[in-house]
């Protein structure tokens, strides 16, 4: 009686997730690569239904978890021609980065892309690709929905919040210069263009799914005149929006908050640094970064998902690698094509094998593999 409670709780709560991630990714504008490819959707020839998705494996376990993906995919049947580009070993001057104009060339012409992690040097080398690939596609917000999975048991049962960062300035203008030797200076750069497109987008967002709180977190006790003008926004963003509760709450407090009880949170808005750093903090209380998708918009509509890890350089090659984060980033990508069929399916299997706990990869406290893990979830499908 117990065990199909606990099966009946486990589907609810199963259907509840598929619907959250389902609604993940509004865009304010359509995509016109997207919409040029569901055109051809709509021609008779079976061969033709196919979309073209542009494929970034990443490095460190990125290509293990990509291989996952794939290998998936191609047990749903999905109707997905990966284009798959590779971090370059040289420098593109088009670029300023190991990225290559190319591999953004394919992201513009299809508009559409899944993303595994990409190494950056710590205090040397060259540009970030995560920092040029967002610039060069002005993939301007980050969406992360931070979600329970039903039977894996955390700290917290139901946690149910969205994080939408802002992408593209901040801390993160990559504007850092010696002044004299034994001084640097780092520029924050907060614009009232990049803030109205994120509040924008945050309340569209919370508008369309039925959310009833934004949170705008913010340190504008301390850096008043950029975090200001980023909360002026909001508020200016908030007043369209009456039957929304808009809130500002600095952003130690929300930290502490979150750890205490995430139900006090809803739909959290915030500049770049906090965003990474509030973001990773909730995926920590679900579970950890191997569970955790998340979805770039850019302009036109243009979409690039990817798990919230790195490249994870101390499991790297050893066949250990969790892929969940990547599937359920590719799940919202299918989503945002209106694949839902095969995101429901995929996303079913991901959280019957987590919940039966058997296969489970040794971030989760199991011992599989990947390939024993994906292997488990094909056979789930
Ligand atoms: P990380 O996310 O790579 O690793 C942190 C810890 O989580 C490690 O113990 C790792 O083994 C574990 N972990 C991460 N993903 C996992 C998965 N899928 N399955 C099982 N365990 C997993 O963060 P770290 O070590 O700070 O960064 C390593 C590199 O990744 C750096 O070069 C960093 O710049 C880059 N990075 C890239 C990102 C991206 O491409 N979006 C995001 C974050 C970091």
């Amino acid at each position: 009686m117990a065990m199909q409670q606990g099966a009946a709780r486990s589907r609810l709560l199963a259907s509840l997730l598929s619907r959250r991630l389902t609604q993940t990714i509004p865009s304010l504008s359509s995509s016109e690569p997207l919409q040029q490819q569901r055109r051809s959707l709509s021609s008779d020839s079976d061969d033709e239904k196919i979309i073209t998705a542009t494929l970034f494996p990443g490095d460190g376990i990125g290509p293990e978890i990509a291989l996952s993906v794939k290998q998936v995919f191609e047990a749903v049947k999905a109707p997905i021609k990966w284009e798959e580009h590779y971090v370059g070993t040289k420098v593109d001057a088009r670029t300023g980065s190991f990225l290559t104009w190319e591999s953004m060339e394919s992201v513009r012409r299809n508009g559409i892309g899944l993303k595994g992690p990409m190494t950056t040097p710590i205090g040397k080398g060259f540009k970030s690709l995560n920092l040029t690939l967002r610039k060069e596609l002005g993939l301007y917000a980050n969406v992360r929905p931070c979600l329970s999975i039903p039977g894996y048991k955390t700290r917290y049962d139901n946690v149910d919040l969205v994080t939408i960062r802002e992408n593209t300035e901040g801390e993160y203008s990559g504007l850092e210069h010696q002044v004299v030797s034994g001084v640097v200076e780092s520029i924050k750069i907060i614009t009232r263009q990049a803030s109205m497109r994120v509040a924008k987008y945050a309340f569209h967002y919370a508008q369309l799914h039925g959310r009833k709180r934004v949170s705008a977190i913010h340190k504008a006790n301390i850096m008043k005149k950029t975090d200001g003008l980023f909360l002026e926004c909001c508020r200016e963003v908030a007043a369209e929006y009456p039957d929304i509760v808009y809130e500002e709450v600095i952003i130690d407090n929300c930290c502490m908050m979150l750890v205490k009880n995430p139900a006090l949170f809803d739909v959290l808005v915030m500049p770049n640094l906090y965003g990474d750093i509030v973001s990773d903090l909730c995926a920590g209380l679900i579970g950890g970064l191997g569970l955790t998708p998340s979805g770039n918009i850019g302009d036109n509509g243009l979409a690039l998902m990817e798990a919230v890890h790195g490249t994870a350089p101390d499991i790297a090659g050893k066949n250990m690698a969790n892929p969940t984060a990547l599937l359920l980033s590719s799940v919202m990508m299918l989503h945002h094509l209106h694949l839902s069929d095969y995101a429901d399916r995929i996303h079913n299997a991901v959280l019957s094998t987590i919940s039966e706990g058997q296969y489970l990869t040794s971030d989760l406290g199991g011992k599989s593999t990947t390939s024993d893990y994906t292997k488990a979830l094909i056979d789930h499908l």
